[in-house]
């Protein structure tokens, strides 16, 4: 039996700095949406509540870009972003903003109670300031030279050319983006999350209360907890955002992922209050499941800075589960915004109109839910015309018409059953505990997976069965085998309603009115002699053509990258003397063996063959190359560098790689073979 009475479902508030995309979807809304829809088909108490996260630097960017307003920034994209989730029928109850005055309530209060309490360390630091603009400046708003490989343009949290990751005081030359001016350092006072003070707690709560979470999910934990928690500003210098209710707090707002998260409970206080009903049973009721569906760049803030943010304030429940997921890359490349490398959802709407399940289900399909995974517009395609169209259409669409011409469109009363019969009845029994076990678990690919094997085992159940030539010898086997195969039908349009809204509704269209909960093992939903409706195509096919609009349309992307957004090349280092180049033992060496060195994404442990010796390296190429492609492969090899231990291994030099300026590593090897150990000068 469960412990819960009912479950708040939040996912992830999107930034209103922009449109939002297929790697949104597919990571977040979807999956908390198809979760959502089959809670209530179950009939269990449920909250879905999402909004915009309308705060944080990066939108006063956008704005200043655009040359308007902050809040017209975030009233214009708020407003596409919502649309585009009703679009696709993310069935929110309840779609909020966090520039709305409920929400500078909720997270003002929030955060004064817990400074009444004195949960946080308040602390002066030295901080740039523009003297010119009279502000200080966030790490976003200050450029200057990358202190590693010397692009002017690196920003003071990130070098875009090198990826480094900086901090303002790092950056040479700094200048301020407001004015342009040379910031100065002043002193500037902070309030700090003490997470440090909660290690204890939150090993107990996560590494030994939560070991049912997601291996993605507790693993991030794991490593945070396990590399030591430090106090976090929790505030900025900013003039956007919720003002710091203190004294002596002028110009100063909540920082972005402070207030953000508070974004749910404030969703759920504007929704209570349309409702005329109370919100606090929602948050303060033991009895409440509060799982939060997000991507996995928001792991930290849900499943450690939130929670000590409830726990010390004290009033709140805590969440249960945070099913988050991977990333999915676009025809792969990821996903990137700034070079317009995304399938937007408002374009696809737009595209497409009526298509909305077949991006769900392709999707759904291919979720990233345990890794990232690629979305291709040809794989979209097949996808849905071989299975959606093929198998669950085709099942449906002989039903429905056969029903139509042999029974005046009547629901055949049915005989005793054969073994074929029985087969099929099998599968209808068991795919809702199955659909059900897999989305309880948040394995939604697999959940889907069990409901097409309904329309799997209809359609091959037709085909076995071929009423249509039966009729004139036996009209009442066919009869048998069309009400069975509309009870598939019926069963089909429940468990599809989590995934394909639109299609189910437009299959429930073309049967005889039958109820709208979640089936339990029963498979006798239409009653014999019920009307059906007019049967028509449930997935009408995809053209090449309509593929061919969308692949071109990336294809332009790709060549508007390269003309409008030159990359940034890093300008030339410093001048080196001829005899510090010499001291270079630079060599031709073959790769003998490689493998990835466990627990990290970039590093791969090579063989090499040095033609003087065999020594291993470590290499940081693994996102670019994977071991079994690059045996055998020559490299320049950087032989005399001291050996260093990276991971525990010992690397006995450096692979000299050819990287561009979006960071991309190619081999730099000789032109023809050569032998190793040949020297490079
Ligand atoms: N806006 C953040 C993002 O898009 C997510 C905020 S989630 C919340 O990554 F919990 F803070 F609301
Ligand atoms: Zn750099």
């Amino acid at each position: 039996m469960s412990q819960f009475k009912r479950s708040l479902i939040t996912a992830a508030l999107p930034y209103a700095n922009g449109p939002v995309h297929i790697g949104h979807l597919a990571g977040v809304y979807l999956p908390a949406d198809i979760y959502a829809r089959y809670k209530r088909l179950k009939g269990d108490e449920i909250l879905f509540v999402c909004g915009s996260d309308e705060h944080g630097v990066p939108v006063t960017i956008r704005a200043k870009k655009e040359g308007i307003s902050v809040q017209e920034a975030v009233d214009k994209y708020h407003a596409l972003i919502r649309d585009s989730f009703e679009g696709f029928g993310i069935s929110f109850d309840v779609y909020s903003r966090t520039s709305a005055p409920i929400h500078h309530k909720t997270a003002s209060d929030f955060f004064q109670k817990m400074d009444e309490k004195g949960d946080f360390l308040i602390q002066s630091s030295e901080q740039y300031f523009d003297p010119e603009a009279g502000q200080f400046l966030a790490d976003r708003y200050i450029q200057g030279t990358c202190p590693k490989c010397g692009f002017e343009n690196a920003y003071g949290d990130q070098c875009e050319s090198c990826g480094t990751t900086l901090s303002p005081a790092e950056l040479l030359m700094p200048r301020s983006m407001l004015s342009g001016s040379a910031p100065v350092m002043k002193e500037t006072k902070h309030w700090y999350l003490p997470l440090d003070r909660y290690e204890a707690w939150l090993r107990e709560w996560i590494l030994e209360g939560h070991k049912e979470w997601k291996p993605n999910v507790y693993g991030q934990c794991k490593s945070w907890i396990e590399q030591g928690l430090q106090p976090r500003a929790v505030t900025r210098d900013l003039d956007w955002g919720v003002p710091v209710p203190s004294a002596n707090a002028e110009g100063k707002v909540l920082y972005v992922w402070f207030d953000a998260p508070i974004g749910y409970i404030s969703a759920t206080r504007e929704w209570a209050e349309t409702k005329g009903t109370g919100w606090e049973k929602w948050w303060k009721d033991p009895e409440t499941r509060l799982l939060h569906f997000i991507g996995k760049d928001n792991i930290v803030f849900h499943c450690i800075i939130f929670p000590v943010m409830l726990k010390a304030h004290g009033d709140f429940i805590l969440p249960d589960n945070v099913p988050a997921n991977e990333f999915l890359n676009l025809e792969g490349q990821k996903i990137s915004t700034s070079r317009n490398w995304a399938v937007w959802l408002h374009e696809y709407l737009n595209d497409m109109p009526g298509r909305q399940d077949a991006l769900r289900y392709a999707l759904a399909a291919s979720a990233p839910e345990t890794k990232d995974n690629d979305f291709t517009w040809k794989e979209f395609q097949a996808r849905y015309n071989n299975e959606l169209a093929d198998i669950a259409g085709n099942f449906v669409n002989r039903a429905l018409v056969l029903t139509q011409k042999y029974f005046d469109g009547k629901v055949p009363a049915r005989g005793p059953f054969t073994e074929t019969d029985q087969e099929l009845i099998a599968v209808l029994e068991a795919a809702p505990g199955l659909v059900s076990e897999n989305l309880e678990n948040f394995r939604l690919r697999q959940a889907l997976a069990e409901m097409m094997q309904v329309a799997r085992a209809g359609n091959k159940y037709l085909a076995e069965t071929e009423p249509w030539k039966l009729y004139k010898t036996d009209p009442e086997r066919v009869g048998t085998i069309l009400n069975l195969g509309l009870q598939a039908s019926a069963l089909l349009a429940l468990l599809m309603e989590p995934f394909l809204p639109f299609s189910a509704e437009k299959l429930r269209q073309m049967l005889p009115p039958f109820h709208t909960q979640w089936p339990q093992n029963k498979f006798e939903f239409l009653e014999a002699e019920s009307k059906i409706g007019t049967p028509e195509i449930l997935f009408a096919k995809i053209s090449d053509e309509e593929i061919q609009v969308q692949m071109d349309r990336l294809e332009q992307t790709k060549s508007q990258n390269v003309i409008e957004t030159p990359p940034a090349i890093p300008a030339i280092k410093a001048d080196v003397a001829f005899p510090d180049f010499e001291k270079m033992d630079i060599r031709v060496a073959t790769i003998l063996e490689a493998e990835s060195v466990p627990k990290t994404k970039k590093l791969l442990k090579l063989l090499l063959d040095t033609g003087v010796d065999r020594r291993t390296v470590v290499s940081g190429i693994a996102e670019f190359h994977s071991p079994e492609n690059i045996v055998g492969q020559q490299v320049l090899l950087l032989a005399n560098l001291a050996p260093r231990e990276i991971k525990g291994i010992m690397s006995q030099g450096m692979i000299l790689m050819a990287k561009n300026p979006a960071g991309e590593l190619a081999f730099a090897s000789p032109a023809n073979w050569v032998a190793p150990g040949s020297s490079v000068a």
